[in-house]
């Protein structure tokens, strides 16, 4: 079998001879963490501590969702949905704040998974409309000069700031690329304050990411589909507190307790395919994956090896829009490594790319859609690339996830017919390249996607 397919006719790819096309990404220092307090903080710290103060929140986003408390939290946090913290502002008023599991928790056929990237959240509207309702809805219990308003500025003034250019065209995808561009354009980079006025144009494109699940953090020498994180992780991490961070004092001691998020990140584990595997099937993908896909994902199983490769756009193909515009955004750059978060000890820097990581891929079965723009709803898909929808809908009013083309459950449409028909004809959105299975049987890819599901 093995001897097939390295003799067959027209393979995409001789892996022989692709090394040009390959860039090794180096590891950096990381500082080591405790995972136990970094869990806690996570989950109920006060990283983002400006939001909607307690009562207003429980009487309108408190009352519709369904909490749940998959997090195990206790006190208010009880009762409040897993994607935001109950925290106390500076000023001493208790408010709830949106974390971190906002586009990093998700589920997949019905369970929760604390790391799994959010392919669910909705950014097709405007939340700075929703934001100006909630303003209505504070001023009318609390004046504009009370603590309760104060304690909760920083937040609307971020959203209104953000919300009108962070619109997507599909629900599923998310914006938090361009939220980092105009977050970091609003903030003076030396002492992180505010500006009203953008510090450096930001383009008014948006390009889609799929979140990556947190599990594979621990193998990656880089953050981001396009590898441009580098240097310090818990300093890159961290960032997302600019949504209303007031000043360097505040960011440091924020960071300090990001070495133990970090830690807390790297002890996650991919989860376990649920149902059934046929051994045969999964052994002969395995042979396929050897000869085909680990050079550059990585062997699993014993004595693991990931060999952090960039893959250039020549080689890839897939849309190169996220790499080559959004990541190659030179004012963002320039804003970044020389900023607070750029300079001193444990510096973080962005360097820019012409190409994707070949990401690990343990538990690879639960984070469809595929590609680093979401663009493949399952695995059968994404390696058959003939089979590729143009325009798809992940079924409405259903959690089910499809386990054995593993993915989303979608329907193939002619057109767009709603937020939820993911269009892979607009830029950024694109579903091409990666046609490193196309030239296998459907028996082959079969076997193939058996053996994945192991991972
Ligand atoms: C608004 C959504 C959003 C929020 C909130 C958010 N992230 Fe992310 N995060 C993303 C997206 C999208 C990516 C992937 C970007 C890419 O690769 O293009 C990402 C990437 C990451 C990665 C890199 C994963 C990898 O393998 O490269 C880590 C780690 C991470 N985020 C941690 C955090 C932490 C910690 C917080 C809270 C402080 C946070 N994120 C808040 C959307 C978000
Ligand atoms: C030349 C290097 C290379 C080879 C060979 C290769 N891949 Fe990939 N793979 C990549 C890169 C790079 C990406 C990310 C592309 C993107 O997101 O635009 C990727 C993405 C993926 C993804 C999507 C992961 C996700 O979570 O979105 C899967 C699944 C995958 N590859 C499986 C395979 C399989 C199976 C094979 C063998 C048939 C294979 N790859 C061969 C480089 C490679």
């Amino acid at each position: 079998m093995l001897g097939m397919i390295s003799c067959s006719e027209d393979p995409f790819v001789d892996l022989g001879e692709i090394d040009d096309s390959l860039e090794i990404l180096p590891p950096s220092n990381q500082r080591i963490g405790d995972p136990v307090k970094g869990r806690e903080y996570l989950i109920t710290g006060d990283y983002i501590d400006s939001g909607i103060p307690l009562d207003v929140f429980t009487n309108t986003i408190g009352r519709v969702a369904e909490a749940n408390n998959h997090l195990n939290r206790s006190g208010v946090n009880t009762d409040i949905p897993y994607s935001y913290s109950a925290v106390t502002a500076s000023n001493g008023v208790e408010v709830v704040a949106p974390n971190c599991l906002q586009c990093h928790g998700g589920y997949v056929n019905g369970d929760f998974i604390l790391g799994l990237g959010d392919n669910a959240a909705d950014y097709t509207l405007d939340q700075s409309l929703f934001a100006g309702q909630l303003d209505q809805l504070v001023t009318s219990l609390y004046s504009t000069d009370s603590p309760e308003w104060d304690a909760y500025f920083p937040f609307t003034r971020s959203i209104q700031a953000t919300g009108k250019d962070l619109v997507t065209d599909v629900v599923g995808v998310n914006p938090a690329n361009k939220l980092a561009f105009i977050l970091a354009a609003h903030r003076d980079n030396q002492d992180l304050t505010w500006s009203d006025e953008e510090l450096f144009p930001v383009p008014d494109e948006l390009y889609p990411s799929d979140v990556p699940a947190w599990w594979l953090l621990k193998k990656k020498n880089t953050m981001f589909s396009a590898g441009i994180g580098r240097g310090d992780f818990a300093k890159i991490m961290m960032a997302a507190s600019v949504l209303v961070v007031e000043d360097t004092i505040q960011a440091a001691e924020i960071d300090r307790n990001f070495v133990d998020v970090l830690a807390f990140i790297n002890t996650l584990e991919a989860p376990k395919y649920p149902l059934a595997i046929d051994m045969n099937k999964a052994l002969k993908g395995e042979m396929l994956f050897k000869d085909n896909c680990a050079k550059c994902h990585g062997t699993y199983g014993d004595n693991e090896t990931y060999p952090n490769f960039l893959v250039h756009h020549d080689l890839i193909q897939t849309d190169p829009a996220v790499a080559q515009n959004d990541y190659s955004n030179e004012d963002f750059e320039q804003w970044y490594n020389v900023s607070w978060f750029g300079t001193g000890e444990n510096a973080a820097r962005v360097e820019t790319t012409s190409g994707y990581i070949a990401p690990p891929l343990d538990g690879v079965w639960a984070t469809a859609p595929y590609l680093h723009n979401g663009s493949v709803p399952t695995l059968d898909a994404l390696l058959d690339s003939e089979s590729r929808p143009t325009y798809w809908d992940k079924r409405l009013s259903s959690d089910t996830y499809d386990l054995e083309l593993v993915g989303m459950d979608y329907i193939e449409q002619e057109s767009k017919t709603s937020n939820y028909t993911y269009n892979t004809t607009l830029k950024g959105y694109g579903n091409q390249g990666h046609y490193f299975a196309d030239h296998l049987s459907d028996n082959q890819r079969s076997d193939l996607i058996e053996y994945l599901k192991t991972l």
